[in-house]
């Protein structure tokens, strides 16, 4: 009988992922759950033929460096492979793989609810009651936010999150704008009724909120710089469910601190779980709202992350390519 692979997985995943790995593979799963140091992925990837990293993991070239002969696959436990240094691991043979696609919906979901978070003060209205502050019944002008309705939604990155988050928030009757490496197809921007704007500084000045669903790559790394967020308007709003690093969070505290934005809501940060104290400072004041990532943490999606993780090895192992390869025009 051929041996079965060692697949090493570095954080809990869902019981039926677990039990299934189990059965297919010889795996080497984490109950606790206590994220590895990076002595411990080391011993990882020197042992592992497979290895099951997520965005708490950093893979890159100084680990791959020490990446055993039978290292042949990374199966990535997320879609953004930013965690790994994938031109490396390529380099060295080893295959990448991601799980893109089944957490779209779910990712969408959570920027709506951000983008509602902000100008409606529903994070800040729901610790009226719980936290005892005195409530002194309905007035009709206490804790006025602002419209959602007829204001208009700039979308960085208009991929497969981008549009789903485009789709849900066209209901809400926000226009769509969006810029993107590439424009989306004409049937695309019909349906959704989006305006293009080939320059993201232009677009960035007219809109009132802004949001943030393109990858991190080595091209996106602060590409809301600090001169560009200077551009939006004092009443604009920023949402990012993508990754801390797309945005210059320094500046973006700054500037909230300063007043000269309306407000951020954000679900990523720069250093996770390290989070600027600035901003933790901000959501005490309720100026900004504040999620520990958590745009695709549903059961059905993890469920399904795990499947596509599972598919991926199991293709692979069987000797052809498996369905979510990561190439290096992705990256
Ligand atoms: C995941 C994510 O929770 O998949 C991604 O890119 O950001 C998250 O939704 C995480 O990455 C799992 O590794």
């Amino acid at each position: 009988m051929k041996k079965r692979p060692l697949v090493i997985v570095t954080r809990r995943l869902p019981d039926v992922i677990e039990t299934r790995m189990r059965e297919l593979f010889d795996a080497r799963l984490n109950h606790d759950d206590e994220p590895f140091t990076q002595a411990q992925l080391a011993t990882a990837v020197a042992e592992a033929d497979v290895l099951v990293p997520t965005v708490t993991d950093r893979i890159d070239a100084g680990l791959l460096g020490g990446a055993g002969e039978n290292l042949k696959l990374i199966a990535n436990f997320g879609n953004g492979v930013d965690n790994i240094d994938v031109q490396t691991a390529l380099n060295r043979g080893i295959t990448v793989t991601n799980t893109p696609g089944v957490l779209t919906e779910d990712t969408a979901d959570m920027t709506m609810g951000l983008i509602l978070a902000g100008p409606r003060r529903i994070a800040e209205g729901a610790r009226v009651v719980p936290d005892e502050q005195e409530w002194n019944g309905w007035s009709p002008t206490w804790m006025l936010g602002r419209r959602i309705w007829g204001k208009r939604l700039g979308i960085v990155g208009m991929g497969r999150i981008g549009q789903a988050v485009a789709r849900r928030a066209k209901a809400f009757g926000l226009s769509i704008h969006y810029h993107n490496r590439k424009r989306v197809s004409p049937s695309v921007e019909d349906a959704l009724e989006a305006t293009y704007w080939e320059s993201l500084d232009q677009m960035l000045a007219r809109m009132d909120i802004i949001s943030v669903n393109c990858p991190h790559t080595p091209a996106t790394y602060h590409l809301l710089s600090a001169r560009r967020l200077k551009l939006l308007k004092r009443d604009a709003y920023v949402v990012n469910t993508a990754r801390g690093e797309v945005v210059d969070e320094g500046a973006l505290a700054r500037m909230l601190e300063a007043g000269e934005l309306a407000g951020a809501a954000l679900d990523v940060f720069e250093n996770e779980p390290a989070v600027n104290p600035k901003l933790v400072r901000l959501a005490r004041q309720n100026k900004v709202v504040l999620l520990p990532h958590l745009g695709s943490a549903t059961i059905e999606g993890r469920v399904d992350m795990g499947e596509k993780v599972i598919v991926n090895i199991k293709t692979f192992m069987d000797g052809h390519r498996p369905p979510d390869r990561v190439i290096p025009a992705m990256l």
